[in-house]
């Protein structure tokens, strides 16, 4: 009897011991970042107000509303993030926290959050306390970024590039491992003549050439490579970003980066061949393409 009344005195102050808003001392995160008490404070603050309903209050993506939301909202605790600017696996930097929570990740349930710059940073800061192995300490270090590559066609010459990224895609880069096919048959043996030098056989398509292969990611549900004639893409504004994008790939969902592994006309190419199936979107154009593929043998 004694033992439970001294742990029931016990417990309000064990609580108040845990409350996660009530830092005392300034932290250093990656990149030698120091950021203070009221800083993570203002954060926790800001967080409780608008995060925590889906990334839950440890910061594990089990809020209230987080249940059967797909994609989950991210668990903050593993410190993994997928649509940095960074190579893939490594930290982002607080630009692209900024870059994110601001703009939303579209088709998602992470809204665009309209908050102060004082807000957008703190909240920043805060959530890196949910993995404190990733995040803290004077030997972390920063994500590698890499320079934006000057866009070799411009607006001018934008059928040219579309032109080459359907060869790109279906070819050299063979994106339809993961995402579906655009091009009929006829049409991608074609671009294996550009590439290969030879035409590609009947038996060398894949049965699965047009259809979306799930991914299994770093997180209990599988990820669907988008269909870009369809599906709204997270972290994409403008051809400019899909560049971006391409170069990083998306961390943890088992879309790989391209820098390097296709040249950088190519990645624009790519770019602007991706941009122009967006554009498609539901028109008729989306429809003729669709039942050319469909109607043959
Ligand atoms: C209504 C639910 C919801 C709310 C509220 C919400 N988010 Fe999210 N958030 C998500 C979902 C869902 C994802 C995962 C999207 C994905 O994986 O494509 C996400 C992902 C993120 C990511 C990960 C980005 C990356 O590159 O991996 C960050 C950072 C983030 N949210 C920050 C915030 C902050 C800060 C707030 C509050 C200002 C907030 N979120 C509020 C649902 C929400
Ligand atoms: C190994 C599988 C795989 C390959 C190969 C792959 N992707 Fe992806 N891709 C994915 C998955 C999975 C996603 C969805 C990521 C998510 O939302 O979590 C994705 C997403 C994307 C996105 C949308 C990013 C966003 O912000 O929503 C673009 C654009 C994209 N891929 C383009 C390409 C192109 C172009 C290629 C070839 C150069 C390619 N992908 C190759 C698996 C792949």
């Amino acid at each position: 009897m004694k033992n439970l009344k001294l742990i029931s005195l016990l417990l309000p102050l064990l609580l108040i011991g845990c409350n996660r808003g009530d830092f005392k001392e300034s932290k250093t995160f990656a990149g030698e970042k120091v950021v203070t008490a009221s800083t993570l404070n203002l954060g926790h603050t800001t967080y409780m107000e608008y995060c925590v309903s889906c990334h839950g209050v440890k910061g594990d993506g089990a809020g209230v509303s987080a249940k059967g939301m797909y994609p989950a909202p991210r668990n903050f605790t593993q410190g993994i993030y997928k649509f940095a600017y960074v190579v893939s696996g490594e930290l982002p930097h607080d630009e692209d926290f900024y870059r994110i929570i601001r703009h939303g990740l579209k088709g998602s349930a992470m809204l665009p959050w309209d908050i102060s710059d004082e807000r957008l940073d703190a909240v920043t800061q805060y959530i890196k306390t949910f993995a404190p192995a990733v995040w803290e300490g004077t030997d972390k270090v920063l994500g590698t970024k890499y320079e934006l590559p000057a866009d070799p066609f411009g607006d001018v010459y934008r059928h040219q590039a579309i032109e080459k990224g359907k060869s790109v895609y279906h070819i050299t880069a063979a994106c339809t491992t993961c995402h579906r096919g655009y091009e009929t048959k006829e049409n991608i043996s074609k671009y294996n003549i550009e590439v290969n030098k030879v035409p590609l056989k009947p038996e060398e398509f894949a049965a699965d050439l047009y259809e979306l292969k799930l991914q299994e990611g770093d997180w209990n549900y599988k990820v669907i490579p988008p269909d870009f004639t369809h599906h709204q893409l997270r972290s994409i504004t403008d051809v400019a970003s899909i560049v971006q994008r391409l170069m990083y790939g998306v961390n943890g969902s088992g879309m790989p980066g391209w820098k390097d592994v296709v040249t950088d006309q190519e990645l624009w190419a790519l770019a602007y061949y991706i941009q122009s199936l967006r554009d498609l979107k539901e028109s008729p154009a989306k429809y003729e393409l669709l039942e050319k593929i469909n109607n043959q043998k």
